[in-house]
């Protein structure tokens, strides 16, 4: 191999049919661009002369990965060559197969790409399917070389043509590419410099078209990313440990604690290798660090600096490679697991399926094994994350059904809004978060049932306080600890100081948000009856216990409402009466992805009270049986029974 003297490297991934020249390409850019390896030239020469045949280019390209494969590691799984510029990694995908499985563990995170297409031919279906792997993976920077311009006679209205008729296609699917180069692999025109054979082509050769690619920042200069690992107590030091998965961090740095939404500083770094603690620590490494002030840390919270956040949210659309033996489904439980965070989810929607023997679409309700999808995911609880355009490492996911892991995507979040709704303050200093002596398993496990908020939200009419008293009741005779919060009750206590104004509206939710969760944290399902209008509203209230908040639209239309207008408010808003009155004179924004939607409408009470006691029993009490089967099997009985005996 030559020698690797540039320092700036990039990497790169050339698809496209093996007849449009791929190969021929790639061995020309080696040749032309001196990379070779001494005597590989000669060597290639010399084979097509015995067997009486042209020099032929692409056996370049196959000796280059013959010498390849006994490469030892994976990382050298890779061949490079070299420009002025810089030195190119072409990452190597001999199917879409493989090159989709790359997707999973991140080693086809090209920052280009060559998208080689054959003159003769045209944009056959290979060609819009290449172009579509390249979406799927969100490559930007995109070189298309027309291939054999010799076989069309160098023809400018030829190229014309395909030039036109390729950027419609991709912009069809929302990619633009930088360059469209006529070439001619064989001929070697427009590989590195101009060709006398097109001298009616003004833009850039390959080569030069890939030098004014830009490579992606290294994963030092992104903003900071690091997933909470492990807190572990020294004495009366907590040290917060992890692996930086991108950026830097620095003693002193002000840092946000997401999806909580909590600022501190760094007070110091604990390195685990070195002797003297380091003041700063970067993307790769892993440390502990320990904060000016005792917050609340755990496991899957993600640290980053305050003006750089991540996105917080509770859906996303992500495209995904299915590996299971069993195929996606909607409506199913997975779990995603999301840097060192994990979420029970469904799928909310299959967008697109695309078959990855053909890559063709078919239009499906279920992604089979070895398949490509565009679906929407919708998660329990808030998850801190990156669109994969954004950053690579926390941009991407598994998918895991029982045990196995069953699939991999990267994130896309076109459409979703960030559901982060701005750090808090708090305005007290000096306090220090005190640990309970009683732990939520204990609770758990006391209870039966886990703690969580069922927050209903809906019209004023829509059914809200009717459906949350009969719940209560029912879940009370089953012995659910479970307490309801009502608006037209806490706007007599707790924030009788508050109106109707949206900024009133607000700080209701917000401090209904935080007497849910500590009802929540208490062991008792709480359900909350209040409109909740405002979408921003609603996700701060679920900030406050992400994990334990489940949004139920209470759905009914303004006109139903008021047909019902139980306690005659319609008609005195619509006289004018109360002004802003939600639904009449004030905005109900509905919310775009609850976790559960109760539509009364039609429906009988108790049919909508069955709906809403099989969602509690799918997410407050399974979860404790499964945890509890789990332990007695993995202990055996007598364990529990001791666990049991000791606990009680
Ligand atoms: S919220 O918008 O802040 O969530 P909340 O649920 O607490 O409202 O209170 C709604 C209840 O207050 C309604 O059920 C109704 O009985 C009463 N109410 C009085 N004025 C209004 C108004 N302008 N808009 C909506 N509800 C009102």
């Amino acid at each position: 191999m030559a020698k690797n003297t540039a320092k700036e490297q990039m990497k790169i991934v050339i698809v496209g049919h093996v007849d449009h020249g791929k190969s021929t390409l790639v061995g020309r850019l080696f040749y032309d661009t001196g990379s070779l390896p001494e005597g590989k030239y000669e060597q290639i020469m010399e084979t097509c002369e015995k067997r009486g045949m042209p020099f032929e280019w692409s056996f370049l390209m196959d000796a280059l990965q013959a010498e390849r494969d006994q490469g030892i590691t994976i990382d050298t799984a890779q061949i490079w060559f070299k420009t002025k510029k810089r030195n190119y990694v072409i990452i190597d995908a001999p199917g879409h197969k493989e090159f989709l499985k790359n997707m999973i563990s991140g080693a086809a995170s090209s920052e280009a790409a060559v998208l080689v297409i054959d003159a003769k031919e045209g944009v056959m279906e290979q060609s819009r399917r290449h172009g579509y792997l390249l979406h799927l993976l969100g490559i930007k920077q995109i070189a298309v070389a027309v291939n054999k311009m010799d076989m069309v006679g160098y023809s400018e209205e030829r190229f014309r043509v395909l030039e036109k008729e390729y950027r419609s296609y991709l912009a069809s699917i929302g990619v633009t590419p930088t360059f469209v180069i006529p070439i001619s692999g064989r001929e070697g025109d427009h590989i590195i410099g101009a060709s006398k054979h097109m001298p009616w082509y003004k833009g850039p050769s390959i080569v030069e078209a890939l030098d004014k690619f830009t490579p992606a920042p290294g994963l030092e200069d992104q903003p900071l990313r690091f997933p909470v690992q492990d807190v572990y107590k020294f004495d009366e030091r907590r040290i917060i440990a992890g692996r930086i998965e991108s950026g830097r961090i620095k003693v002193g740095d002000e840092l946000l604690f997401s999806p909580r939404n909590r600022v501190v500083r760094v007070k110091s770094i604990e390195s685990w290798s070195t002797k003297k603690q380091p003041t700063e620590a970067a993307a790769g490494e892993s440390v502990g660090i320990t904060l000016d002030e005792q917050i609340f840390a755990e496991r899957g919270q993600v640290i980053s600096h305050v003006d750089h956040a991540p996105m917080l949210t509770n859906i996303f659309r992500a495209r995904l490679f299915w590996l299971g033996d069993n195929p996606l489904v909607a409506n199913k439980r997975y779990k995603i697991k999301l840097g060192t965070s994990e979420f029970p989810a469904e799928v909310q929607d299959i967008e697109k399926v695309v078959s990855t023997d053909d890559l063709s679409h078919v239009d499906a309700t279920k992604v089979e094994r070895l398949s490509v999808a565009e679906v929407v995911f919708h998660i329990k609880g808030l998850a801190a994350l990156d669109p994969f355009d954004k950053n690579t490492r926390t941009g991407r996911f598994v998918v895991v059904e029982g045990y196995d892991v069953v699939g991999g995507g990267i994130i896309d979040m076109k459409g979703f809004a960030d559901q982060c709704v701005g750090v808090r303050e708090i305005k007290s200093k000096n306090i220090y978060a005190v640990g309970q002596s009683i732990s939520p398993e204990q609770r758990a496990k006391y209870n039966g049932h886990v703690g969580g908020i069922l927050w209903f939200t809906g019209l004023s009419g829509a059914g809200k306080s009717t459906l949350a008293l009969e719940l209560e009741k029912r879940l009370f005779d089953r012995g659910i600890q479970v307490y309801v919060l009502d608006g037209d009750n806490v706007r007599r206590g707790l924030n009788s100081d508050l109106g109707f104004s949206p900024e009133d509206r607000s700080e209701n939710i917000r401090r209904v948000g935080e007497a849910a969760a500590l009802f929540a944290d208490a062991g008792f399902i709480v359900i909350t009856s209040f409109i909740s209008p405002y979408k921003a509203d609603r996700d701060i209230a679920r900030t406050a216990a992400p994990e334990k908040f489940n949004l139920i639209y209470v759905k009914a239309s303004v006109e139903t409402c008021e047909k019902r207008d139980v306690k005659g408010l319609y008609k005195k808003a619509r006289k004018g009466e109360i002004k802003e009155f939600t639904g009449i004179s004030a905005p109900y924004e509905a919310p775009e992805s609850p976790e559960l939607v109760v539509d009364t409408t039609d429906r009988d009470i108790d049919d909508c009270i069955d709906e809403l006691m099989e969602y509690v029993q799918q997410n407050f009490i399974d979860p404790v049986r499964q945890n509890q089967r789990a332990a007695r099997d993995h202990l055996g009985e007598d364990d529990v029974v001791r666990i049991g005996k000791v606990a009680g």
